[in-house]
């Protein structure tokens, strides 16, 4: 499958690479307003895969995204140091009215992968803008904060994080819900999981872990001006989803038509993720607290779209 990739920066190249580590994609086409850029990204990822698996990498106008069965959305501009992702809204939302329309043109019948912040707003914007079927308008959302909470929490119980079967819900950003009640080490809840190890999961750890979650990406932005290597990943394993039609789980967002009350937002849920985009959504099990902090997510995320609308 062709993959597109318009915004070849850090996010757009990280996700290139990784998608070409991992044989994600037969042929990568980079866009970007900076030519130059996006055929240095081009090159210097085509000297990869000889290291890994056969893919072009290359990069052009708009005109060469012709054929490609999803188009990764990695323009805009990235959080500063202390800045929230919501705050990009306005200008990455520009940036997204004129990518959009020429995406279109060259590949009408591709799946948007959205990865620009603030990511949910923005996998909305870029559906108003495509008209596309919503399951075809997808948002990294919270891929990325799944891996970290499993990751977290996988580190607290000894175990590989691909063992905890854990989602973070809603926003990503700051009004995001780690959802503990579902929870899983293997077949075990984690609390049993880890009162059986003796390493409980104690109120002091469970903040920890969701302190370590939620702050993640300001802290590797304080220390390195942004993050791309876990988007990066994340998109890739979005986008293999979709060429394999694997019907994964995972945590990204749609414009969703009601949650916890709150109707047409985009937010995370699990998901089943195959070759027609988002094929089903899941409805986790949710302890009340958790249900209330999601529909205050949900409401952020409602309130801060509407500033788009006026
Ligand atoms: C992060 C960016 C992708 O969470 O929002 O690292």
């Amino acid at each position: 499958m062709k993959v597109g990739i318009v915004g070849a920066g850090m996010v757009g190249s990280a996700a290139g690479y990784a998608l070409a580590l991992r044989g994600g994609a037969s042929e990568i086409v980079f866009v970007d307003l900076n030519e130059k850029l996006a055929v240095a990204q081009a090159e210097d990822i085509a000297h990869a895969v000889p290291f890994a698996h056969p893919c072009k990498v290359t990069a052009g106008g708009y005109d060469a995204l012709d054929g490609a069965g999803i188009v990764i959305l990695s323009a805009g501009v990235a959080q500063k140091p202390g800045e929230s992702r919501l705050s990009l809204l306005s200008r990455n939302a520009e940036v997204f009215g004129k990518v959009i329309e020429s995406v279109l043109k060259a590949a009408p019948d591709t799946m948007l992968l959205v990865a620009s912040n603030p990511v949910d707003i923005m996998t909305e914007v870029a559906l108003r803008i495509s008209g596309l079927d919503p399951a075809r308008v997808i948002g990294s959302g919270t891929i990325l904060d799944t891996a970290r909470f499993r990751s977290l929490l996988g580190g607290h119980l000894g175990i590989a994080a691909q063992s905890v079967h854990a989602y973070v819900l809603g926003e990503h950003g700051d009004s995001e819900v780690l959802a503990w009640r579902d929870a899983r080490a293997g077949s075990e809840t984690v609390d049993s999981f880890a009162q059986q190890i003796g390493r409980p999961l104690t109120d002091d750890v469970k903040a920890r872990i969701d302190e370590g979650v939620r702050r993640a990406a300001y802290k590797i932005i304080e220390g390195k001006g942004a993050t791309w290597y876990g988007i990066g990943a994340g998109l890739a394993r979005i986008v293999q989803a979709v060429r394999d039609d694997q019907r994964a789980v995972l945590s990204v967002s749609i414009v969703t038509p009601e949650v916890q009350g709150v109707t047409d937002v985009a937010l995370s849920l699990p998901r089943v993720v195959g070759a027609g985009g988002v094929l089903h959504t899941l409805t986790p099990a949710l302890e009340d607290s958790e249900a209330a902090a999601l529909r205050a997510s949900a409401e952020t995320l409602k309130d801060t779209a509407s500033q788009l609308t006026g």
